[in-house]
């Protein structure tokens, strides 16, 4: 999560039992590459870190030096793997891709990708906003023996133990970090998404439009909505013939100050489930309550 996962709160879910994931931004700064690797270089249990396929398939620097101090997972999502996936492989990390739909993934049962990770429209930041989670988790568990990762919209330990009694290996949540104390994110950010609930999110490309950042059009964004979406979501088309310098530069400064009603804060539709800010060693115990609720199920069901 690009903006809310750094190398802090990536190693402290790697403590926690998890496999903690750096996010790294389209233009990740050498300095900011160097301050996530302090925090994640000398772990003993295993974290991942992921990339923007379309910012890498040119450009795969920042790979590159995240590759050189052992990452065990590298996903590349929304843009043309090849790349950046091969090396990946070649320095011995495991490669990861999230899909949308079925053509994403046709693409990740190519066998440059070791995980699958099928993300639900329902989850927060940038994505399809096409199949949910649970359809794209059964049409990929039918497709395939790589195992295979949910996303979107789980954000308690119900939501995982459904996931990994579909089928799934693991599960990839997003969201429910957003307001862990490690995460990175003005506060203002953390209080709005924890006061959110299920219905108080948006999928839309206004903020990129307005930012103008070349995220494809097929990729649009989950975020709280605010006045912003609201006066903008569902006129992208007006928008387009707009958007200017002066409305780019209100939304950075919007971004600086963390304008609730203008800026984006990447939220999914697990916003429900955060109410206060928790470590994410916390959230992990939260989450880690599927065990009870897989082995009450075997004995009701069995
Ligand atoms: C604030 C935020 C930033 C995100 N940034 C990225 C990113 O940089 N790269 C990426 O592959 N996915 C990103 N995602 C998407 C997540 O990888 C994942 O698909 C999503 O969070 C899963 O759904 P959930 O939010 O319901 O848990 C982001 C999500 C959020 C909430």
């Amino acid at each position: 999560m690009a903006g809310a996962a750094g190398g802090l709160l990536a190693a402290a879910v790697s403590r926690a039992g998890g496999v903690g994931m750096i996010g790294v931004p389209s233009s990740p700064a050498e300095q900011w590459i160097d301050q996530q690797l302090e925090e994640v270089k000398s772990l003993s249990t295993p974290w991942g870190v992921g990339f923007m396929g379309w910012a890498v398939e040119d450009n795969p620097e920042p790979v590159e030096a995240f590759l050189s101090h052992g990452p065990a997972v590298v996903a590349i999502s929304f843009g043309d793997p090849t790349r950046a996936a091969a090396l990946a492989r070649e320095a011995g990390a495991l490669t990861a891709m999230q899909v949308g739909n079925t053509a994403d993934l046709r693409r990740a049962l190519q066998d440059d990708i070791d995980l699958v990770v099928c993300r639900g429209a329902e989850g927060g930041g940038h994505g399809r906003n096409e199949a949910g989670t649970l359809p794209l988790l059964q049409l990929a568990v039918s497709s395939t023996r790589k195992p295979v990762i949910a996303a979107g919209g789980i954000g308690t330990a119900h939501g995982v133990a459904a996931a990994l009694a579909g089928g799934a290996q693991a599960v990839w949540v997003g969201t429910r970090f957003v307001t862990a104390s490690e995460a990175t994110g003005h506060r203002n950010i953390k209080v709005a998404i924890n006061a959110a609930g299920l219905d108080d999110t948006v999928y839309t490309r206004a903020f990129d439009i307005a930012q103008q950042i070349p995220w494809a059009p097929e990729f649009g964004g989950r975020a709280l909505a605010n006045d912003f979406s609201d006066q903008w979501a569902h006129r992208i088309e007006e928008l387009e013939s707009v958007a200017d310098e002066a409305l780019r530069q209100r939304m950075v400064r919007a971004r600086t100050e963390a304008d609730v009603q203008m800026a984006p804060f990447y939220a999914g539709q697990a916003v429900a489930f955060s109410h206060e800010e928790q470590s994410a060693a916390q959230i992990m115990e939260d989450l880690a309550g599927y065990r009870a609720i897989l082995a009450d199920a075997a004995r009701r069901f069995a």
